[in-house]
């Protein structure tokens, strides 16, 4: 049977590590496929470049639309990044009557719906394992494996630049510029890499992983984002001090209200396998009804990591092409006709435990006032940790650090008592809240 011909959109760290793994691995993997999959076509805007690393196997041209627009392209893998030509192209492609794979989890977190329904209206599929965190098949699992359950949550680090910044500032001593050169010179980061920073590539793979495993459009607008960038040593410290860990989790949820969808630093027992993931590995954990909690593990980004989930996912199309359209797992795992119109909660909706830390006037009562707070707003308190001054400030200090951490309680709530204590005269600093997750 002739080999199934590929089109490459762009050939940088995944376009690159796709074609290296395909050629290496090229009789294994088509022992799986049942035919070849070759990469015929390949867009590049460095042509010199790219005929280097693809020498006479591939043609190379300047004109992506050339590729999704090319009579014997079945395939387009999109690995151009970004939202605006990538969107062309994939819908160019689509339009064709071509399957896409595509790593882009921008792309599908803020156009998915739109790409989906031209998809499933032109009856092709669009595969995006490479989307979440790439070595671990984390979209089959949730699509396939774990089917029969109804699905409770998944909590995961999902961005392997700010797990690696984190780990490297904490183990090496590096700071945070460096450790985020390290993380771009290895490939890890996104081409703007605020977008890994401040949360929102963690939001994108979140918003997916919320849809697959609720059967709800997909709604990036809709989640909580904040990143590692105001994160204190401090606080990476004190959380230590009380058995945690501080990690940048997506958490989406499933509640009597709705859904929660959010990125943030959260403390997680230091116990919890998730604590010790560590480097530019990713972790996801998922609870679900009846399988209870798994946990997956793998590395979260790099050329070949992520060259092997674009690779399953050309085989799987490659093996379903020529099926029946009913016969292909849908897109976002629910039937089309079948998504639920379950909302997403505002952050003030959501329900969780929290770590507070004070900087306070080491003075007679000023505890006293802030636990009649968090007391008069209902919410109880699961341990305090209070500093010695001259601990915190050297000798002769007069302010100090107070740590709370609090049992489960709705954000609005905290956000309330948070006012109240921010405006007490023996609060010195702005107050930090981080919030915390058991995973139990
Ligand atoms: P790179 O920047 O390394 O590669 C993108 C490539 O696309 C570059 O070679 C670039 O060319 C090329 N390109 C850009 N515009 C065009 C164009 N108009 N025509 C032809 N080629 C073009 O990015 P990555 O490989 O890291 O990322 C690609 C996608 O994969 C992104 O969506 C990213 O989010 C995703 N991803 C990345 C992972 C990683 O670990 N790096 C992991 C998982 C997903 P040039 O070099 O000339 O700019
Ligand atoms: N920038 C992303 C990360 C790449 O660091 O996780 C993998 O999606």
């Amino acid at each position: 049977m002739k080999s199934i011909q590929v089109g490459l959109l762009g050939i940088g760290t995944v376009g690159g590590g796709t074609f290296r793994v395909l050629q290496r691995n090229q009789a294994e993997i088509m022992r799986r496929a049942g035919r070849g999959i070759e990469i015929a076509m390949v867009a590049a805007r460095d042509l010199d470049k790219a005929r280097a690393l693809v020498g006479q196997a591939a043609q190379v041209v300047g004109d992506p639309f050339a590729v999704v627009n090319h009579a014997d392209i079945d395939i387009v893998v999109e690995v151009i990044g970004g939202t605006t030509l990538a969107k062309q192209l994939v819908l160019q492609a689509i339009a064709n009557g071509k399957h896409v794979v595509t790593a882009n989890k921008a792309l599908l977190a803020e156009h998915g719906n739109e790409i989906f329904a031209a998809a499933h209206a032109k009856g092709v599929m669009v595969a995006f394992e490479g989307a979440v965190a790439v070595s671990i098949p984390i979209i089959k699992a949730l699509r396939e494996g774990l089917s029969g359950n109804r699905i409770e949550w998944v909590a995961g680090i999902i961005n392997g630049t700010t797990n690696f910044i984190l780990t490297e500032m904490r183990d090496k001593g590096l700071s945070f510029d460096a450790a985020l050169a390290a993380a771009q010179e290895l490939g890890y980061a996104e081409a703007d890499p605020t977008f890994d920073i401040g949360g929102f590539d963690a939001a994108h793979k979140a918003t997916i992983l919320c849809s697959i495993a609720f059967g709800i459009p997909v709604q990036f607008a809709k989640a909580h984002v904040e990143g590692i960038q105001t994160l204190q040593a401090a606080d990476i410290a004190y959380a230590f001090q009380l058995g945690y860990r501080i990690k940048l989790l997506g958490i989406t949820k499933r509640t009597a209200a709705g859904v929660e969808l959010r990125v943030h630093p959260t403390l997680i027992p230091a116990k919890r396998l998730l604590a010790n993931v560590e480097g530019s590995m990713n972790g996801i954990m998922v609870k679900s009804d009846a399988a209870g909690i798994t946990m997956y593990y793998g590395a979260g980004a790099g050329s070949e990591q992520t060259a092997s989930a674009v690779i399953a996912d050309l085989v799987d199309v490659t093996r379903l092409c020529s099926a029946n359209t009913a016969q292909r797992v849908p897109h976002l795992a629910f039937q089309p006709d079948a998504m639920s119109n379950t909302p997403v909660l505002p952050m003030s909706d959501v329900v969780t435990s929290y770590y507070l830390r004070l900087n306070v006037a080491d003075e007679a009562g000023v505890l006293a006032n802030v636990t009649s707070i968090l007391a008069k707003a209902n919410i109880s308190i699961d341990a305090v940790l209070q500093r010695e001054a001259d601990e915190v400030g050297g000798e002769g200090a007069t302010q100090t650090d107070l740590i709370i951490l609090t049992h489960d309680c709705v954000e609005a709530r905290m956000n309330e008592a948070l006012a109240q204590m921010q405006a007490l005269k023996t609060v010195l600093a702005p107050i930090v809240r981080i919030r915390k997750e058991e995973l139990a």
